[in-house]
């Protein structure tokens, strides 16, 4: 092989090399990660449901994510007690619902005990 073909090979693989890498990244990179994030209390019942970003999972930092009942995002601290206690809330209002309505008073009462212990 002349050294002219081996530089083409090699031209061609720095590409695919480069190329793959910037597919990969993009891949792992969700669009809507949240880049901050704002200590401000929401009142839960504004609050629909709750998810949980990771740093190092394609996203930059720790964050819980908000969705209000308008559909907007927001980013709060996930290790606030008080996002840990919306969380919970929130979980535990969607799964008391499930509930049938004799049910859902004690499932609320006991909701009201155990987000009373995250504090
Ligand atoms: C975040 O907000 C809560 C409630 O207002 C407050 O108790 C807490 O100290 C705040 N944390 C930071 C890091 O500002
Ligand atoms: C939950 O506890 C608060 C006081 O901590 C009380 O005001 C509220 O009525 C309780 N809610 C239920 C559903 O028991």
């Amino acid at each position: 092989m002349s050294v002219c073909g081996n530089m083409k090979v090699f031209i061609c693989c720095w590409i695919i090399f480069i190329m793959s890498c910037c597919t990969l990244s993009w891949a792992q990179v969700p669009v809507d990660c949240c880049l901050s994030v704002k200590n401000k209390t929401i009142p839960s019942h504004m609050i629909v449901s709750h998810r949980r970003q990771f740093s190092g999972q394609g996203c930059a930092i720790d964050a819980t994510i908000l969705l209000t009942r308008r559909g907007r995002n927001l980013c709060v601290p996930a290790h606030e007690p008080w996002v840990k206690q919306l969380s919970a809330r929130v979980d535990q209002r969607n799964t008391c619902t499930k509930h049938g309505v004799s049910e859902r008073r004690r499932c609320k009462q006991r909701v009201n005990n155990s987000v009373k212990e995250l504090l």
